[in-house]
């Protein structure tokens, strides 16, 4: 075992080293399992070494690694007609995060608009580029690298007629687990209607199937001009996507926006295995699984979330509980100073829910 390694010190890591996953479960390199309530941050979504996304990746391996996007590439075609289809007509822009697809609806927004200010909201999270940290809500997190991108504005009541896009998580993930109310979104389209901004849902961690839809908009009933995925779009292997709707203006062309890696054919041919796989079968899954655990977490403090993004606010620190949860077999995670974040995968059986509950009050005892 390898206690450190010299890495830069971004993280906090806990005192483990995972070295095979299956399913919901984690093995350590002491041959300890792990039931896994948090799937990477809510990227593993079907769970470890699923055969669809893993089948598709080894084909794909064998086949064809890289050849930029000077040509096209047919798991990059697929993927692009598959996340259309499910969003009902858009078009993508492939990059590798969370970050960079909000980078490029940043862009595109300032592009298709001709306008500079962003709207985005308190207590939001977008990421740590730099155009992504200056529209995330949490001054703590902006501080140590201002000077930011400017334009940003925290806040609805900012919308008017310099706003280029009006940019949420519908529900707010590394804020706390904060869902938006159906009113606020209405009003969010609403007013971007009046002021002809865009509307943008970052989907990077709501999206993919967690919400009980494939995107949380369809669960909520509120439709954006454009989302962002990332997370669990390849189960785990780096891709991001911005999908504009195909009644918005398209913004971009050719030598505006670009990545090296962008479309990754692996990538795109294990994000392809992961969409036909998120069904309208798992979704209710998802749906049925979510009220199980919500109806657990329940006795343990104020449930929030959707899907299976749920948070639970305690009455102490929530550090200590992911390490003791970990110690007990447990992996979740936590999404502020009092607060536990589940994000497990969307496979999660009724079985292991129940079995996590129980470990979880383990910890908490
Ligand atoms: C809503 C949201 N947007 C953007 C990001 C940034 O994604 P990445 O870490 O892949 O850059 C995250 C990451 O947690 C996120 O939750």
């Amino acid at each position: 075992m390898i206690a450190h390694a010299p890495v830069l010190p971004t993280y906090t890591r806990l005192d483990v080293t995972f070295v095979d996953g299956d399913g919901s479960w984690l093995y350590d390199d002491a041959g300890n399992r792990y039931l896994d309530l948090f799937a990477g941050i809510a990227v593993v979504g079907l769970g470890h070494r699923h055969p669809a996304p893993t089948a598709a990746a080894h084909t794909q391996l064998d086949r064809l690694w890289h050849v930029s996007n000077l040509y096209w590439t047919t798991p990059m075609q697929e993927l692009a007609a598959k996340l259309s289809d499910r969003f009902g007509g858009a078009s993508s822009f492939f990059c590798n995060s969370g970050a960079e697809a909000v980078e490029a609806a940043l862009k595109w927004a300032r592009k298709a608009t001709g306008r500079t200010e962003i709207v985005a909201l308190d207590g939001s999270f977008h990421g740590r580029t730099f155009g992504a940290l200056s529209v995330t809500g949490q001054p703590a997190k902006r501080a140590a690298f201002e000077p930011l991108v400017p334009g940003a504005r925290f806040g609805l009541e900012h919308v008017g007629p310099e706003t280029a896009a009006i940019l949420l998580e519908p529900v707010q993930g590394e804020g706390g687990v904060r869902p938006l109310t159906l009113e606020f979104l209405a009003e969010a389209r609403s007013l971007a209607d009046e002021y002809g901004a865009l509307l943008v849902f970052d989907e990077v961690q709501t999206g993919v199937g967690r919400s009980g839809s494939f995107f949380a908009w369809q669960e909520l009933g509120v439709k954006p001009d454009a989302v962002t995925l990332a997370k669990g779009l390849a189960n785990g292997l780096p891709i991001g996507a911005l999908l504009v709707a195909d009644d918005s203006p398209t913004g971009f062309e050719p030598g505006d926006h670009a990545s090296t890696f962008g479309g990754n054919p692996v990538a795109c041919a294990a994000a392809c295995a992961v969409v036909d796989t998120v069904d309208d079968e798992l979704l209710a899954h998802v749906r049925e699984v979510s009220r199980y655990l919500r109806d657990g977490l329940a006795e343990l403090g104020e449930v929030r979330g959707l899907g299976l993004l749920l948070a639970v606010e305690l009455d102490r620190p929530a550090a200590p509980i992911v390490e003791a949860a970990l110690a007990n077999g447990l992996v979740i995670g936590s999404a502020g100073e009092h607060i536990l974040r589940l994000t497990p995968p969307l496979t999660l059986s009724l079985d292991e829910a129940e079995l996590a509950l129980a470990l979880l009050e383990g910890a908490l005892a």
